[in-house]
């Protein structure tokens, strides 16, 4: 392994690509490798164990390609998984969380909405991150939305019905932010502001890749600026699965608001 070498990134599917197309943006010279496990999709309703048994799994796959770094492209993979990855592995491991500290800072008296999976707002790691920076923040589990994404949908009535159902209390209250606490979310950002089309939609993309950018110069592994970057996009699921990976990675998606 050395500076040349790929970046592994890793989600339960499509919502990974969101911070692929982040870092892709940011360190466009870099090579990088993306497994969707689209196969054991979703994450978010699974057990700690089950989790951590198929991340090791697939990390075990990319460790094969030589990676130099992983970055757990997934929330809910990072609050059950992550600890034990960094206990094992000798390459540095980048996880992802809320990004509920940038949201404390816009509270004005309303609420903070944080949108994951049942898997990340139940784990331990998130109560400490709660703990810390969530005195505002309510939490909005939302099981079976990513499963739109993962169909393509961004649009369709079910979805608007899915989430008027899920504001239907918060409409007529103060919302001083909304965070996507799950990487799939991230494109459903235009979705989620049309029902609060004045609230800022954070998520935690940006600062991952940041960091991962941090860690890598620290180590001195990142790649030379002569080097052309390349991206390779795997599924653990079937050719249509890896279809929508290839599509999601293409589509254009909304910018982080300030
Ligand atoms: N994209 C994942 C996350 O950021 C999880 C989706 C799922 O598999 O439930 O939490």
């Amino acid at each position: 392994m050395n500076a040349r070498s790929p970046i592994g990134m890793l989600d339960s599917g499509a919502g990974g690509i969101s911070v692929l197309k982040q870092a892709v943006s940011l360190m466009p010279r870099e090579h990088y490798i993306f497994y969707g496990d689209q196969l054991n999709a979703p994450y978010g309703t699974k057990s700690k164990e089950e989790v951590l048994a198929l991340v090791r799994s697939a990390v075990r796959l990319l460790l094969a390609s030589d990676i130099k770094a992983l970055v757990l492209a997934c929330n809910t993979a990072t609050a059950k998984a992550a600890k034990e990855l960094r206990a094992e592995l000798s390459i540095p491991v980048i996880g992802m969380e809320p990004a509920l500290k940038p949201a404390s800072a816009l509270y004005r008296g309303g609420a903070i909405l944080v949108m994951a999976t049942p898997g990340t707002l139940s784990s331990e790691k998130y109560s400490l991150l709660s703990s810390q920076w969530g005195e505002h923040a309510v939490s909005v589990p939302c099981p079976g939305l990513m499963e739109f994404v993962e169909r393509g949908d961004f649009s369709s009535p079910a979805l608007h019905d899915y989430l008027q159902t899920l504001f239907s209390t918060w409409q007529a209250r103060q919302v001083d932010a909304i965070v996507l606490g799950c990487t799939h979310y991230v494109f459903l950002k235009e979705a989620v502001r049309r029902f609060f089309p004045a609230v800022p939609v954070l998520d935690g993309n940006e600062g991952t890749v940041l960091q991962l950018r941090r860690v890598l110069a620290a180590r001195n592994l990142l790649c030379p600026e002569t080097q052309s970057g390349t991206v390779r996009i795997l599924s653990s699921g079937s050719e249509e699965h890896l279809a929508v990976l290839r599509q999601l990675y293409e589509l254009p998606f909304p910018e982080q608001d300030a």
